[in-house]
């Protein structure tokens, strides 16, 4: 199991180990240039691209992305169907690629919802990829962060029935063990790109002493400068989960 960040004091290294990332800003990228919506989320597949390849050598341990949350059905049906289709190429023409790359793919959220294509595509590259571990890469599509914690929930439940009787033995780790991304460690860094400045229902669970930081460049344009300004920003952060600053210069010393 993953160690907590509020039970136990993780190690803070230089580099994050963890970077979670909500792609904002496709649809204003595109129309500030005159074109659909979606022109912009067939940019942001390059973005992603780029993304992958400079966490790679970056030397991140897990990169997770938010490419759909539950709440994005409310979108226009076009919109909704060229995400989906962009979805089902990206993981066609991209697993080669991830598996030469040394990186394993998952996808978490509510698959169900999906077409039972996009489904197989989404096991079957989640199976080739599977021995890989240099790059743990996540993408969270009909993902949400409440959609999480209810489905750990309903499931410790049903793995440990005798919590109804007893709900004081009902522990963190009983419902973090059952959550869609048990085996990543907590994120060390949340990035938002398009300049709002909210979580909108991510890893809830997870965030809770996960650096923030948000960036208004729209996620097409989100290269790997734009990645290292954060990495920058990331590492003149004290990292004092709970603890004070004296106490955090005192270990150091
Ligand atoms: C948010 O921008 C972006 C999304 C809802 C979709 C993200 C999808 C991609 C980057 C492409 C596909 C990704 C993969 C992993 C294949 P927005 O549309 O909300 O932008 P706006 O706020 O400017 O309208």
């Amino acid at each position: 199991m993953t160690k907590s960040s509020t039970q136990t004091i993780p190690e803070a290294t230089d580099t994050p180990q963890h970077v979670v990332m909500i792609m904002d800003g496709n649809g204003r990228w595109a129309t500030d240039r005159f074109l659909p919506r979606t022109a912009g989320h067939v940019r942001g597949v390059q973005s992603v691209r780029r993304v992958v390849e400079a966490c790679g050598r970056k030397g991140v341990r897990y990169l997770t992305l938010f490419a759909f949350s539950s709440e994005n059905w409310r979108r226009p049906q076009e919109e909704v169907s060229l995400l989906m289709r962009l979805f089902v190429q990206t993981l066609e023409k991209e697993v080669d690629k991830l598996e030469e790359q040394g990186v394993r793919l998952r996808v978490v959220g509510d698959l169900s919802a999906f077409e039972p294509r996009l489904q197989e595509l989404i096991k079957a590259a989640e199976k080739r990829t599977e021995h890989n571990n240099t790059l743990h890469l996540t993408i969270a599509a009909n993902y949400g962060g409440r959609w999480d914690i209810l489905q750990a929930t309903r499931q410790a439940l049903r793995d440990l029935p005798e919590l109804a009787a007893h709900p004081e033995n009902f522990t963190e780790s009983i419902l973090a063990e059952r959550l869609s991304m048990a085996w990543a460690p907590e994120p060390d860094l949340f990035i938002r790109t398009g300049g709002e400045q909210r979580i909108s229902n991510f890893l809830i669970w997870q965030l809770a002493y996960t650096e923030m930081y948000f960036t208004s460049v729209y996620w097409p344009d989100f290269d790997a400068n734009a990645l290292e300004e954060a990495f920058a920003w990331y590492r003149g952060r004290e990292r004092r989960f709970g603890r004070t600053s004296a106490q955090l210069a005192e270990k150091q010393s």
